[in-house]
């Protein structure tokens, strides 16, 4: 049976799920996390569906033979390749990160014009196209922006080169005239800034890695699986390539909260 003492299970292609850690550790900070980076096999986001299911439930199957209480699929190209066989191969609640942007977006929109920006495997999977596919009255325009991950992960989130290549990804999401753009791909947050910049004021930017943390919140709650009084809890960060490099961007990343970092598989 699931306990409440057990960990949450958080996994990523490598460091961009770490945005979405850091919001769990936001919104949960009594909970212990097992963090799993498949840093070795990532990027995802240029790989085909059946390869980035394959490595994904591996990766899953891993968390579940730790005694995680809850899965938590922060990366938009895994949960676009895996959602419903991990629904159905797992008995712990499992959140994502396309449904609950999907349903902020739908919330958030005055216009009913809706960008998603993700990596190539996202959007070739349509798995945002799903999301909306039932929500009437609001068109999807999704734009992969395949280079974004390379800029983040070489620590690059402004400057003059990303703010042109933010101009050339953007610009088809402008001209549709989207008064809110989903931020699909768990780097995207770190690129704020500049995306927020090249598009102005007017259009919100809705963050999966946020919006996942609430779900994971939500569900853990219903479920009777949260601590609800303050604890020291514990983050274990795994990573199946070299622990060295996983600590470095991720420190450098998120700040300062990644440590004692353990190589698996
Ligand atoms: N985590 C991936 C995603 O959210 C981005 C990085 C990758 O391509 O592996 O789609």
């Amino acid at each position: 049976m699931t306990s409440t003492e057990a960990p949450i299970g958080i996994f990523d292609s490598g460091f961009g799920g770490l945005t979405v850690a850091r919001a769990i550790l936001d919104q949960l900070p009594n909970e212990d996390i097992i963090y799993l980076g498949d840093t070795a096999r990532a990027p995802y986001g240029t790989k085909s569906i059946p390869e980035v299911r394959e490595y994904a439930l591996e990766c899953l199957d891993y968390l579940v033979d730790q005694g995680v209480k809850a899965l938590v699929i922060a990366c938009n190209s895994a949960s676009s390749a895996v959602l419903r066989d991990a629904r159905e191969r797992y008995s712990v609640p499992i959140t994502e990160v396309i449904l609950p942007a999907a349903r902020r977006a739908v919330r958030a929109t005055r216009s009913g014009r809706v960008g998603v920006i993700c990596t190539t495997a996202t959007a070739t999977s349509l798995s945002y196209e799903d999301a909306f596919a039932a929500v009437p009255n609001v068109q999807l325009f999704t734009t992969p922006c395949p280079l974004f991950v390379d800029f983040v992960e070489a620590g690059i989130t402004g400057g003059p080169e990303l703010q042109a290549i933010a101009h050339d990804y953007l610009e088809p999401l402008q001209l549709a005239d989207v008064d809110t753009m989903i931020l699909g791909c768990t780097h995207y947050p770190l690129l704020t800034g500049v995306l927020s910049y090249v598009l102005g004021d007017s259009v919100t930017l809705v963050s999966s890695a946020e919006e996942c943390a609430k779900e994971t919140f939500a569900v853990l709650n219903d479920a009777g699986l949260l601590h609800h009084t303050p604890r020291q809890a514990s983050r274990r960060f795994l990573t199946t390539g070299s622990p060295e490099k996983f600590e470095g961007i991720g420190r450098r990343l998120m700040g300062g909260f990644v440590a004692d970092v353990e190589q698996v598989f």
